[in-house]
């Protein structure tokens, strides 16, 4: 559920007409819904109300401050990769204790960072990282909280570029190697090794590659038990997927945590009243904003119908990357038009440069305003400056009222941190 909807064929983000911001503000934008983010959070944070949890928004998704302040004052917790985004935490106040710190290339200056703020888990990825962390904890004469990331090596079944559960994939420790690791990762003197991780991929619309992962991890969890290694947490990662296209829907967050609740139910963890964390990006964000641009032309090639935006693949890398599908609504809809099969491109130099391909829409003409829908996850902190190209805005609604929230870039900033050789 989202309040994006036309009233009077004008597209409305809860009670603000989208034509009313563009006019304000200039295309191209970002314009979040409020309300739909803290429904998204509420409902997912609902499913999973009788056990034990923390639900930790992962910030990757959608980390403008604004977007984290709305999470973080409905209680979510985060799950961050790098310094960057453990900023932002601190910078809306996130608890260090509803932190945990993700990703296979942490610094030893990003972990320093998370360690002085005393995060809520490491999920360490590799034996490497687990002796550094070991190392930079004594220095700092603290005990780092652990997690190790498990790999599971089951298909999730979605992108390949958005698998990371895989045995072919860089993520994790391999299934096999886990028991060692942990054995070695409770000798070391200055962790405390608290819990379980995994995270197979993103974007799954299927129930079973989750239910498959999470049997696999509880049987880790098991072995552990039985030499005595009791952990606290359990974190399953994210990855569920959201509706790009109508009709294709995966499964509701109700669903998805009633599969994970049932393997759980009886196990040993959930007897020791453990801790289950969870990592939901898309799923909060990704319905919750569209992007907003303005047609620049209308061109009839020989073969297709293009309609030219003054939004590229800069702004919304995921048709390009992924081949992903979003759906494009005009922003003033009318009614008895014959619809033709339009290419949605960029003003970018590439081919690539698409968001939307062979889509049957409604005749589009020089200034229309039109969005792309679901960028709310993956929009703008995907997006760049190629073409030295700003990037755009981002708007937040909240019920009658709209907020910039992120400035739109200018030519000047780009240009900002660069200058000529110096002359000797
Ligand atoms: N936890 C970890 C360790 C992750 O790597 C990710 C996403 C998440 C949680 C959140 O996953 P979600 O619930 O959002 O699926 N750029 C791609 C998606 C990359 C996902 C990377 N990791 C896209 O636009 O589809």
């Amino acid at each position: 559920m989202d309040h994006f909807f036309y009233r009077e064929n004008r597209l409305f983000c809860e009670q603000v007409p989208l034509d009313q911001i563009a006019q304000a503000v200039g295309t191209p934008f970002y314009c979040y819904s409020e309300a739909t983010l803290r429904h998204h959070f509420e409902v997912f944070e609902e499913a999973f109300a009788s056990f034990p949890h923390l639900i930790c928004y992962s910030v990757k998704a959608n980390s403008n401050l604004a977007v984290l302040d709305a999470l973080v004052r409905q209680g979510a917790g985060f799950d961050i990769v790098s310094g960057g985004e453990l900023a932002r935490a601190q910078r809306v106040g996130c608890p260090p204790e509803r932190i945990v710190f993700s990703g296979v290339g942490k610094t030893a200056t990003e972990m320093r960072a998370a360690l002085e703020y005393g995060v809520l888990l490491f999920n360490v990825e590799s034996r490497d990282e687990l002796h550094r962390l070991n190392g930079l904890a004594g220095q700092l004469r603290r005990k780092a909280p652990v997690a190790l990331r498990i790999n599971p090596d089951v298909d999730p079944q979605t992108h390949p570029h958005i698998s990371t559960g895989l045995r072919r994939n860089k993520f994790g420790i391999p299934y096999r190697q886990a028991l060692d690791l942990y054995r070695e990762a409770a000798r070391l003197p200055h962790l405390e090794v608290l819990g379980l991780d995994c995270h197979i991929g993103s974007q799954l619309t299927a129930l079973e590659p989750f239910v498959d992962a999470s049997r696999r991890v509880l049987l880790l969890l098991k072995g552990l038990e039985r030499e005595g290694i009791l952990l606290r947490y359990l974190d399953l990662g994210g990855g569920l997927g959201i509706p790009y296209e109508d009709g294709r829907m995966p499964p509701h967050p109700g669903i998805y945590a009633g599969a994970l609740l049932a393997e759980l139910a009886t196990s040993p963890f959930a007897k020791r009243h453990g801790t289950l964390i969870l990592e939901p990006g898309r799923v909060i964000a990704g319905n919750a904003g569209v992007l907003v641009a303005r047609v620049e032309y209308v061109k009839e090639g020989e073969e297709k119908l293009f309609v030219i935006l003054d939004a590229g693949m800069n702004d919304l890398i995921r048709p390009a990357l992924y081949n992903a599908y979003h759906t494009i609504l005009p922003v003033a809809r009318r009614f008895g038009q014959e619809e033709r099969l339009t290419e949605v491109v960029g003003p970018i130099c590439e081919s690539g440069d698409f968001l939307a391909h062979d889509r049957l829409l409604p005749p589009f003409q020089e200034g229309d305003l039109l969005v792309v829908r679901s960028a709310g996850a993956y929009g703008f902190t995907m997006s760049s400056n190629y073409n030295t190209r700003p990037r755009v805005a981002e708007v937040m609604v909240r019920g009658d009222r709209f907020a910039v929230v992120r400035r739109r870039e200018t030519i000047d900033q780009l240009m900002e941190n660069e200058s000529l050789f110096p002359v000797p």
